[in-house]
């Protein structure tokens, strides 16, 4: 239990950012920010006649969605450092202290299905749910999306996006295809254009850019002016075997069916090959989705084709068995 300047922040453990630890921050009746801190205040003892109020547990809801996700340790602690420092924010804006750079741009550096998109879903209703971004809502684009065919076409292609993400999140996802084309290609405006665009709509918007760690590694070193501007990265690491079928399993579970143990270890197998088949391209979380909504279609034909003239038990209706992971 910790007293800062009539906001207690309680929590436990031993003050290292782990996600699963909530700091609930209880506001006292009267509010004395503004009176000036000083670092005695900051180690004050807690008085003995605080009345906690009601605790608001901003991070409640974002924790249900980051919780269940398999491994991600890394990403979870920084979802996490980025919800304490917007909040310590807030409460030092409050105390009249300097509000910092306020950019909360960012880099996601991963391969295909390393939870990229989906923790970027997350972070855009973080930030609504903190009061940055008005809406929190997520625009995903690629190169396509933001190149146009003729000159001018492009930057009006993006300025048309970043006006649509604008109170949430723009995604650009394999950013570096942006600049494969060099000085003359159009990708080059479009990068030209997002970065007018942070400046232009500072704060309205947040820009994560996101692709595979070697592409997005180079596009930051051939595009100097870039890292500076995006304070915030966060690398997602590729699951091993063990986490893909856990990942696997929280599926099937999602979905109520469950894998039968020849079907684990059978799955188990061919992760393990294919993972090395496929180094470079291999597609991580998203594979053992597209796998398992492909047993399960699998199922339902075995299922169709067996009981023509009969009910199958609730236990068949959920069984996925190794027949159906055709591989
Ligand atoms: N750690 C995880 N735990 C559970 N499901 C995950 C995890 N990471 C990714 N997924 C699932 O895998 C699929 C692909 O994830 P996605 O966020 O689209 O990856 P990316 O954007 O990096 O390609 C989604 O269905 C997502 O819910
Ligand atoms: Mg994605």
């Amino acid at each position: 239990m910790r007293q800062m300047n009539g906001h207690v922040i309680s929590g436990s453990g031993n003050g290292t950012t782990r996600p699963s630890r909530q700091i609930n921050v209880v506001l006292r009746s009267h509010n004395v920010f503004g009176s000036g801190a000083s670092a005695q205040a900051l180690e004050a003892d807690p008085l003995p006649d605080v009345k906690p109020l009601p605790a608001v547990d901003h991070f409640a809801d974002i924790q249900k969605e980051l919780e269940p996700m398999i491994g991600m340790e890394n990403v979870k602690s920084l979802v996490y450092e980025v919800y304490a420092l917007l909040y310590i924010s807030r409460m030092r804006a409050e105390a009249g202290l300097n509000g910092g750079s306020q950019v909360y741009h960012m880099i996601f550096k991963g391969n295909p299905g390393t939870g990229k998109t989906t923790i970027a879903r997350i972070i855009a209703k973080l930030f609504q749910k903190m009061g940055v971004l008005s809406k929190g809502h997520l625009i995903e684009v690629e190169r396509a999306d933001l190149v146009g065919e003729y000159i001018g076409h492009t930057a009006q292609k993006t300025r048309d996006l970043v006006r649509k993400a604008l109170g949430g999140v723009l995604f650009v996802d394999e950013a570096y295809s942006l600049a494969r084309g060099g000085e003359k290609d159009f990708g080059k405006e479009a990068i030209d254009t997002l970065v007018k665009s942070m400046e232009d709509h500072r704060s309205q918007f947040v820009l994560i850019l996101a692709g595979y760690p070697l592409e997005i590694d180079q596009f930051l070193l051939t595009n100097p002016g870039l890292p500076s501007r995006f304070p915030i990265q966060i690398e997602f690491p590729d699951y091993s075997v063990d986490q893909l079928l856990q990942i696997g399993e929280l599926m099937v579970k999602e979905r109520d069916y469950v894998l039968m143990p020849q079907t684990v270890f059978k799955l188990r197998q061919y992760l393990m090959q294919e993972k090395l088949n496929d180094m470079f391209s291999f597609s991580n979380a998203r594979f053992v989705r597209n796998t398992i909504e492909k047993s399960i279609r699998h199922q339902a034909v075995r299922l169709i084709n067996h009981y023509s003239s009969s009910i199958p038990a609730k236990s068949e209706l959920m069984s996925i068995r190794p027949e159906d992971l055709k591989i």
